[in-house]
């Protein structure tokens, strides 16, 4: 069950909610978005019809939800929801282009694929300064070094910056630069860290699980919602199938699927569900015709010499290509670039 506040409601009210249902024996859960606030109650579903809390002030609507994802659920929120990253609008009506080095690697390399990202029409710029890497031997990322370049690069360009925290215990340090946090595919059920970005006080993009369900996706959500944030976008980056001759495959239909489900925006990673750089445009064309509110893409200056993902990144060329796919085909489905 969930509670909706009113925008007008105070804190006072806010509390008396979470007060009553204390009181009653239950938990209650307080989630601020920009545009509301709600309170999701955990408990004796029973009891709570008996509390008459439709009567504080403060509160719109009380619902109960039948799927458990409650917070992130269109049962609880029938309207899309619109994420805002630095200003920049991630929802419905638009296509947001987030673009950028899967890895910072040095003040040059950031720049210049920055540059070629807001080329494209990128009005985000994302970029890895802590890596998940399958082999330990493999580049990690530069760290707070990283998270300096970025910050540099957005001051140069005005592109705020997402990029992914893959420690529960660097959360605070990574959300002291970014616009936005990733967490990254392999972390998707790392429970304590989606608790950690919960509390962060930034907009978070989960990507799927490359072995998880979209159930098990909203539900990884829903922990950070849970912990009061509920500036979330889901993020379908492919899954593991049978199928090698692409890195992962993009389950596009995922992205209709999660936005009848949930009331948080979808966007698609076409250059880790292809792992080819010739696959990206046909992939990022087949993301604006599902209906995706975003693409997020690597770029590279010099992508036979990344650090990380070099074969997957748009070079020059490509983007020019990137340029007009975002500019023309939007509009087509109903949706302006950003
Ligand atoms: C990139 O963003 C990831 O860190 C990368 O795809 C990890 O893959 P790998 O370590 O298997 O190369
Ligand atoms: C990334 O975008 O940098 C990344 C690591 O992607 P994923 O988690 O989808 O593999």
């Amino acid at each position: 069950m969930v509670v909706v506040m009113s925008a007008e409601a105070e804190e006072a009210h806010i509390q008396a909610v979470v007060a009553l249902v204390e009181n009653a024996g239950g938990e209650a859960f307080v989630s601020r978005g920009v545009n509301r606030t709600i309170v999701g109650l955990v408990g004796d579903v029973e009891q709570f019809g008996t509390l008459n809390l439709h009567a504080l002030p403060g509160v719109t609507d009380v619902v109960r939800i039948s799927v458990p994802y409650k917070l992130v659920s269109r049962e609880n929120h029938p309207d899309r929801s619109v994420v805002r990253v630095g200003g920049v609008p991630i929802g419905p009506g638009t296509m947001t282009l987030i673009a950028g080095p899967c890895a910072v690697e040095t003040p040059e390399q950031t720049l210049g694929a920055a540059r070629l990202a807001q080329s494209a029409g990128a009005t985000l710029l994302r970029g890895g300064a802590f890596k998940p890497r399958t082999s330990p031997y493999a580049f990690q990322g530069l760290g707070e070094k990283g998270l300096r370049i970025l910050a540099d690069v957005r001051a140069e360009t005005g592109m705020p910056i997402v990029t992914e925290v893959v420690d529960a215990r660097d959360v605070e340090l990574v959300a002291s630069y970014a616009d936005m946090l990733q967490v990254g595919t392999r972390n998707m059920q790392n429970f304590a860290l989606l608790q950690a970005v919960g509390a962060a006080g930034r907009p978070v993009m989960l990507k799927r699980g490359m072995n998880a369900t979209i159930e098990e996706w909203l539900m990884a959500a829903e922990y950070i919602a849970q912990r009061g944030n509920l500036d979330i976008v889901l993020c379908e980056r492919g899954i593991r199938t049978f199928e090698k001759a692409t890195r992962n495959t993009l389950d596009i239909s995922a992205v209709p699927v999660a936005q009848r489900l949930s009331h948080l925006p979808v966007i698609v990673d076409p250059s880790h569900s292809g792992g080819r750089r010739d696959l990206v445009l046909p992939l990022t064309r087949a993301a604006i015709a599902v209906g995706a509110d975003g693409v997020i893409i690597d770029v590279h200056p010099h992508p036979e010499s990344a650090l990380c993902d070099g074969p997957q990144a748009l070079v020059d060329g490509d983007v020019r290509e990137l340029a007009a796919t975002v500019r023309d085909l939007p509009p087509v489905v109903g949706r302006t670039l950003t």
